[in-house]
């Protein structure tokens, strides 16, 4: 049983700040009110999919120690000496703990629609911003040399994609980098799959759907193309796939556990929506799980840099 199964009750995390910018659309960037649904907190009125409670800080940090491993590091691009670093939808801040430790004279910024962790000792390095990108960020033109965005791809609709690189580029000093690191959330990002994987698979993506999330791969293969619409130069794109499941070693393992817990995350808004039992889901994950073994399952990422010109 993971560990994370033994967690405290969602009441634990940190009320959302109540400054917020002036709102369109979705509405975001409004006061982030949380809504319980079966046992898991989410934030309303905001695209994003999954839960904002402590066993999603759990599996958030899990998932940053296998992608750490997976990528052999924590970033790609060829920085150097960055004075200020910016980690956009920072969650739990653990990227950002590392590079503040990591450059200890650089500033480090964690940006996200609420703080988690409020128990974490933070480095004297970091700090935390309350934000929201598709609001635009709260930041000069040109104050970082280094911009980083992780797995957003269930919190910007698809079409907020190139004006959100967009506005990663505009905060990022000439001559610094943006990164983004994203998953697939095609049926072939998930392949050879079984049965119950391409169903739960199905059910989570017509849910992303409904809020504008892409949920056909668009994203993760497109993330080269919005940094060099946003005027970046020098772009690298580098996708990777990790197994799921013990066929692929200990690397598969854990990250088996943390798609399987990832899902169950939204096992209850998938049952409200689809009129189905959360007991029918939680088995259909289950099932999933299994298969990933004997199907040899492999989940598909990309990494995508890019270098703002000295000219812009
Ligand atoms: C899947 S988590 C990834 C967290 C972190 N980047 C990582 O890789 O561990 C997505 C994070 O984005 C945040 N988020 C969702 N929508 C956002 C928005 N519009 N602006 C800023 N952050 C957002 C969520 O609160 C959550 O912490």
């Amino acid at each position: 049983m993971p560990w994370w199964f033994f967690r405290r009750r969602s009441r634990d995390i940190a009320p959302a700040a109540t400054s917020a910018p002036p709102s369109s659309g979705w509405r975001l960037g409004e006061v982030a009110l949380p809504r319980l649904q079966g046992s898991r907190r989410y934030l309303q009125e905001q695209p994003y999919l999954l839960p904002k409670d402590l066993g999603e800080v759990n599996r958030l940090d899990f998932q940053h120690y296998i992608l750490r491993a997976a990528l052999h590091g924590n970033y790609l691009a060829p920085i150097e000496q960055p004075r200020r670093i910016l980690d956009v939808g920072c969650g739990t801040g653990q990227w950002a703990f590392e590079l503040a430790h990591q450059f200890p004279h650089a500033e480090v910024v964690g940006l996200d629609l609420e703080q988690v962790k409020p128990s974490a000792s933070p480095p004297p390095n970091y700090r935390f911003v309350q934000g929201d990108i598709l609001q635009g960020l709260p930041f000069d033109n040109n104050s970082f040399d280094f911009v980083h965005q992780r797995l957003l791809i269930a919190a910007i609709p698809q079409p907020a994609w190139p004006g959100a690189v967009q506005e990663l580029a505009r905060v990022t000093a000439p001559g610094g980098w943006v990164e983004l690191v994203e998953t697939g959330t095609a049926l072939e990002d998930w392949l050879p799959s079984g049965p119950a994987t391409q169903e739960i698979y199905t059910l989570s993506a017509q849910l992303g759907a409904l809020r504008g999330l892409d949920a056909e791969g668009l994203v993760m293969r497109s993330l080269a193309r919005y940094l060099e619409e946003a005027g970046l130069v020098n772009t690298h794109y580098y996708p990777f796939a990790v197994p799921l499941g013990e066929w692929g070693g200990r690397i598969g393992s854990l990250m088996a556990l943390n798609v399987y817990e990832g899902w169950k995350g939204i096992s209850a808004p998938i049952a409200a929506r689809f009129g189905r039992s959360e007991q029918e889901i939680l088995q259909l994950i289950e099932q999933a799980y299994q298969e990933w073994t004997q199907f040899r399952t492999q989940l598909h990422f990309a990494v995508a840099y890019g270098q703002k010109p000295l000219s812009h």
